[in-house]
């Protein structure tokens, strides 16, 4: 039995707002890195699976190598994708549960992964990637962070659009209890429409957080040759670790 997923009004009723949040173009450099990995598998990449797509910021730039299909447990937030990335085929999906009957070369899951709070849940969508991942692909994983990196602290952000609108947030990560695997990340965000009415929205994720090892363990029971890989990024943050499972050939 699968619990519900957690319903966050910025995957819902707030989506359109995703691209000023987190603009695609800020994706550009991880997004290489992240293709440089996919090109990693023991086979020729061209089809590749993200599961947790979002509003398709990093699959407006894989694109450009790769035919992406992309799956979202959000309606929402498929369709401000597709508006980005019509040429993708989308699907509406639960990462723990999807099961899309055929396979790729390689499986994408970048930071949608955070929203695995338990061990039984990340287990589950490593098991997606797997069942997704033809012989010799390989699937990557991106956490935004690991037991071993996670530091309580905050950080800020927003931009304006073309037509007017903007927004302004404030982000705070702690961790109320260091003995189980999440974290709370409290959101406030200022949303100023195009007339200049502004509003305020605090929202709180919770936020799974594993070490390097139950990545690895992980992978590894799920049927994958596990690795980790630590990110090279110009960006003023901490390199993230990147979590590789290749599917053996045979
Ligand atoms: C931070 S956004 C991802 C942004 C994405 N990296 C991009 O390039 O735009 C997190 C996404 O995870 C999705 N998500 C959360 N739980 C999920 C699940 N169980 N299965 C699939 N998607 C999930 C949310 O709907 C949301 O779109």
């Amino acid at each position: 039995m699968t619990d519900a997923p957690a319903r966050h009004r910025f995957y819902g009723e707030l989506a359109d707002w995703w691209p000023l949040i987190s603009p695609p173009q800020e994706y550009a450099e991880e997004a290489a890195f992240a293709a440089r990995l996919l090109n990693s598998a023991r086979l020729p990449v061209r089809d590749v699976l993200e599961l947790g797509s979002g509003g398709g910021h990093n699959a407006a730039h894989l694109k450009a190598h790769f035919a992406m299909t992309l799956v979202d447990l959000s309606e929402d937030m498929l369709a401000v994708s597709r508006r980005l990335n019509p040429e993708c085929e989308h699907r509406q999906g639960d990462m723990r549960t999807v099961r899309l009957g055929r396979d790729f070369d390689a499986v994408f899951v970048h930071d949608a992964v955070d929203y695995m709070i338990s061990e039984a849940d990340l287990r589950r969508a490593v098991a997606t990637a797997f069942a997704h991942c033809r012989p010799g692909g390989v699937a990557v994983f991106v956490p935004d962070e690991t037991a071993e990196t996670f530091a309580p602290g905050t950080d800020h952000g927003g931009t304006d659009d073309a037509g007017g609108r903007a927004v302004r947030y404030l982000e705070w990560a702690w961790d109320p209890d260091p003995s189980d695997t999440w974290t709370i990340t409290e959101y406030a965000f200022l949303l100023r429409d195009a007339d200049g009415s502004v509003r305020v929205v605090h929202e709180t994720h919770r936020v799974g957080l594993f070490g390097r090892e139950v990545w690895l363990r992980l992978l590894a029971d799920a049927g994958f040759e596990p690795a980790a890989v630590l990110e090279e990024t110009t960006e003023d943050r901490t390199p993230r670790e990147f979590f590789l499972g290749h599917r053996p050939s045979t």
